[in-house]
Order: C-alpha cells, then sequence, then structure tokens
C-alpha cells in the first residue's frame, strides 16, 4: 500500500476544522505544534530552513553531508536564533581591541557584546560604540561602564520593562556575586511575539535536530552539545552492525535518538528489544521522490505500509515510541493518511527544497523559478563523501538516488500553511480532533485505479491541458 493506494473514509465530525488541534509529539520528550519535519539533505535542511521550520511549530533536522565542524556550526547557529535567555553569551575582553569585536559581531550577526573581565561584568560594548572608533583602541576605551543589568531570575516582563524604559536593546544577567550568567535581548522578545507557535525548548531556544551515522561517534558527541535529537541516517537501519553501532552511540550521547530508517514490524521489535532508550522512529525506505533504492535493488518499505508495520510493533510492546513517516509525501492528504496509519509527524524532503529556506541554487528554466533537490544517494551528493555510509559500504557502488529541479515555492511559512490547512480539512471528515483520535478513529480504505481516477478532475477540460489541444 502506497499513499496513492489509500482514502480516508468520512467519520462523524463533532468540531469544525477549525478547531481541530495538530499538537504532536516527535521523540519521547519533544512535542511540536504542527507535525512536521525536514529531512536531513544537502538541498533541504541547513539552518535556514532549520530555524524557519521550528519558527512555524516543525523541527528541522540538519543534514551531515558536510564536515563536523560545519554541522556543528550550523546547529549552534539554530540554537542561537532566538532564547529567552541566552546562555552562551558571546563576549569581549576589556583589553581586546575594537577591531576584535567588530569582527565578533560581524560573525555572529550581532549588534552589541557584553565586557566581561574573566567571568564579571564590566562593561557592554554595541555597534554604534565601535563602528566608528579606531580598530587600535581598547574596547575599555569605548565601552559603556554603567551597565543596565537585572538579576538572575528577573521575569520577562520585569526584562521588557528594563528594556523599554532604558531604551537599550541587551540586557545583561548577572549572578550574586557579579558573572555574568545570561543575556536578554529585544530581538528575542519580539521574536518571541512573532512566532508563538514555535517549537522551543526549555530556554525558549528554537528545538534543532542533527542527523548522525552510528559510525561516526565523535561527530554525534560533538552534535550532542548543542542539538536537542540525533537522528540516525541510514537507509537500512535493520542491520546487526548498525545495532551495535547505535548501542555504543545510546550510551554516550545525552540527545534523545530517533532511530532509522526502518521499514517492517520486524525491525521495530528488533529494535525494541535491543536497544534501549530509542525515543522515536523514522520508517519509510524507497517512497523518496529521489529514491531509486526500490528501482535498483527490488527492496524497500513503502512509507504508509512501514509506518502501519511499525504502528502494530509499537502498540504490541506498548513502546511508547513516535514514528515519523519520512518519503513520499506530496500533498497534505499524505500527510493525514500517514497520521493516521500511525506516524506522529511527517518528515518531508522534495516539498521543503522548494522553498527559499533550501540551501539549493534557484534557477529558471523556460521562464520558471526551479530549485536544485537532490537524493543523497545520488551520484553528487555521494561525492562530496560525508553521508557514503548511509547508503554506500564498499559492496554497494550503485547509485540509490537521482538529483534534478523541483518548482520554487517561495517562503517555507506558506508551504507549511497550506500543508496545516489541508491537514485539518482531512481530519475533519474523517471526524478526529487530533491527532491521537485520528489513530483511533479514522479509517482508511483501498482506493482501486478506477477509484483513484475518479477522485480527479475528469470530463472537463481544464486551462492548464487547453494549451496542448
Ligand atoms: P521526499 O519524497 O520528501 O523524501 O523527497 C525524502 C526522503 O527520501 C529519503 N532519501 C533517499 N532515499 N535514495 C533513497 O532511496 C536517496 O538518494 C535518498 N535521499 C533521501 C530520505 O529518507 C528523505 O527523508
Amino acid at each position: 500500500m502506497t499513499f496513492r493506494d489509500a482514502i480516508i473514509l468520512p467519520g462523524r465530525a463533532e468540531v469544525e476544522p477549525s478547531a481541530i488541534d495538530v499538537h504532536t509529539r516527535v521523540t519521547k520528550k519533544h512535542h511540536l505544534n504542527i507535525p512536521f519535519v525536514s529531512s536531513p539533505m544537502d538541498t533541504v535542511t541547513e539552518s535556514e530552513m532549520a530555524i524557519a521550520v521550528a519558527r512555524q511549530g516543525g523541527l528541522g533536522v540538519v543534514h551531515r553531508n558536510c564536515s563536523t565542524d560545519e554541522q556543528v556550526e550550523m546547529t549552534k547557529r539554530v540554537k542561537r536564533a532566538e532564547a529567552l535567555i541566552i546562555r552562551d553569551v558571546i563576549t569581549v575582553a576589556p583589553e581586546d581591541t575594537v577591531g576584535q569585536a567588530l569582527a565578533l559581531m560581524e560573525k555572529h550577526s550581532i549588534s552589541g557584546l557584553p565586557v566581561v573581565e574573566k567571568t564579571r561584568l564590566v562593561g557592554i560594548v554595541t555597534g554604534r560604540d565601535v563602528r566608528f572608533a579606531q580598530a587600535s583602541l581598547l574596547v575599555k576605551q569605548v565601552m559603556t561602564k554603567e551597565v543596565v543589568k537585572a538579576d538572575e531570575g528577573t521575569s520577562i516582563e520585569e526584562a521588557k520593562r528594563l528594556l523599554r524604559d532604558h531604551k537599550i536593546e541587551k540586557l545583561p544577567i548577572v549572578n550574586k556575586t557579579g558573572e555574568l550568567a545570561g543575556l536578554i535581548t529585544f530581538k528575542d522578545i519580539l521574536l518571541r511575539g512573532k512566532y508563538p507557535e514555535a517549537a522551543r525548548d526549555e530556554n525558549g531556544q528554537l528545538l534543532c535536530a542533527a542527523a548522525v551515522s552510528p559510525f561516526d561517534l565523535d561527530r554525534a558527541k560533538k552534535l550532542d552539545e548543542h542539538a536537542d535529537i540525533l537522528v540516525t541516517d541510514v537507509s537500512h537501519f535493520h542491520n546487526d552492525n548498525v545495532f551495535k553501532a547505535t548501542k555504543k552511540l545510546m550510551s554516550e550521547v545525552s540527545a534523545e535518538i530517533i532511530v532509522g530508517n526502518i521499514g517492517t514490524y520486524q525491525a521495530a521489535e528488533d529494535a525494541i528489544a535491543e536497544l534501549e532508550g530509542i525515543s522515536g522512529f523514522r520508517v519509510g525506505i524507497g517512497s523518496g521522490s529521489i529514491c531509486t533504492t526500490t528501482e535498483v535493488t527490488k527492496a524497500g518499505s513503502p512509507t504508509l505500509f512501514a509506518t502501519a508495520q511499525v504502528a502494530d510493533a509499537v502498540a504490541k510492546y506498548a513502546a511508547d515510541i513516535p514514528i515519523i513517516a519520512d518519503g513520499g509525501i506530496r500533498t497534505a492528504g499524505d500527510v493525514a493518511i500517514a497520521l493516521t496509519a500511525g506516524a506522529s509527524a511527517v518528515m518531508i524532503g522534495n516539498l521543503l527544497a522548494r522553498c527559499r529556506e533550501s540551501p539549493g541554487t534557484l534557477i529558471t528554466i523556460g521562464g520558471r523559478y526551479y530549485k536544485q533537490y537532490r537524493g543523497m544517494g545520488s551520484q553528487t551528493a555521494r561525492a562530496k563523501r560525508y553521508s557514503l555510509d548511509r547508503y554506500s559500504m564498499p559492496s554497494k557502488g550503485v547509485p540509490e538516488g537521482v538529483e534534478g529541479w523541483v518548482p520554487y515555492k517561495g517562503e517555507v511559512s506558506i508551504l507549511l500553511d497550506e500543508l496545516v490547512s489541508g491537514l485539518k480539512a482531512s481530519m475533519g471528515y474523517a471526524g478526529a480532533r487530533s491527532i491521537e483520535e485520528l489513530w483511533h478513529k479514522a479509517r482508511l480504505a483501498a482506493l482501486s485505479p478506477s477509484g483513484a481516477d475518479e477522485a480527479k478532475p475528469h470530463d472537463i477540460l481544464l486551462p492548464s491541458e487547453s494549451q496542448e489541444v
């Protein structure tokens, strides 16, 4: 069964679509406000995409087809994009030069730096203080010494008042001994109001996940310091060596771990039995729009089928492990079907690659805009080497993905708004008020080929087709 073969049977609806709730859980501990996860692919998720998706309430998984440092940097950028209180504050010392302060501001795209002597707050410098000063001057010569600051434990309301009253943009937080303990910025307060549905951690920072290979412990440990969730990026997770490596990985990191990809009841059963501490399952093999795995190998597990299989195993063992249905999502209806089959969220590559925030190049073909999109098992992605072990042990010398272009869509927020509206409409037909109700109440039926044909517009000449006549 694939998404094309199923249909949601209409059920008794007690609420209107506008009252439907699409909150969900993506791991045991982490909640999302919309059930969407961006795929760890190098034409889909770098920091800009992860930030955009998290601001809409979903989750970005930063890809790993780059050096460890690059992936760590991307993850840090997401975590630093917003915070209630910034804890890892970038600072300068009084003896540093204005040039050094300016370089730091530029590198991190920030407009001011607390000045600390060892750990004690002694001043603050802003862009205005340094921009027109000589680069060789010392920070202590240009900094503001009378810093408006607040004590640890100050409420956000109080912080807002201080920022407003003093017409300042940054409020350092100090502990009892005068050491810098954090920073509250006006920008963060504004962003909180602008993205009320964002998926955030307990510090108000955007949630962020990162892809890892179970065989690259060093990378996973470095990412563990920043990412909330690690996602194993293996095309066939149900493999003895992968299980062994993941067991070790789980004992060495503290982030929650989503494992996958898997596609069968047996794989889920073995993982539940042999790996303690799984926080989520990533399911589906070969359904991705750029996948050639099944075409090349005749092996695979379509995402809908895989979701149903894994959901059965999770239910049988009362395992409380959220499922992410990965690959093949083309419409909001596909999302609804995946969730009905037991998923808590869907992972998307193709639709998100179309958006402004994806890293792919924007090009024009025949007067229309397109973005580049490629499978992580495609020839050119594999040439970058880092993600090779997702598909390629030395014996697996064949590409398992293709590359090409997808039509440009615009901002991620437009796409996700459309998908959420469509999903709510589907849930309305199913008569489900929440994703949990969808699992229990909604029913799927098989669609015959003629049923699928009848479901599309028919017996009418559409404007898009009229030019071909
Ligand atoms: P969509 O349909 O959203 O699917 O484009 C994205 C998912 O496809 C998987 N993926 C691949 N599968 N060969 C494959 O067989 C590849 O080269 C490849 N690259 C990505 C992956 O699970 C992703 O989330």
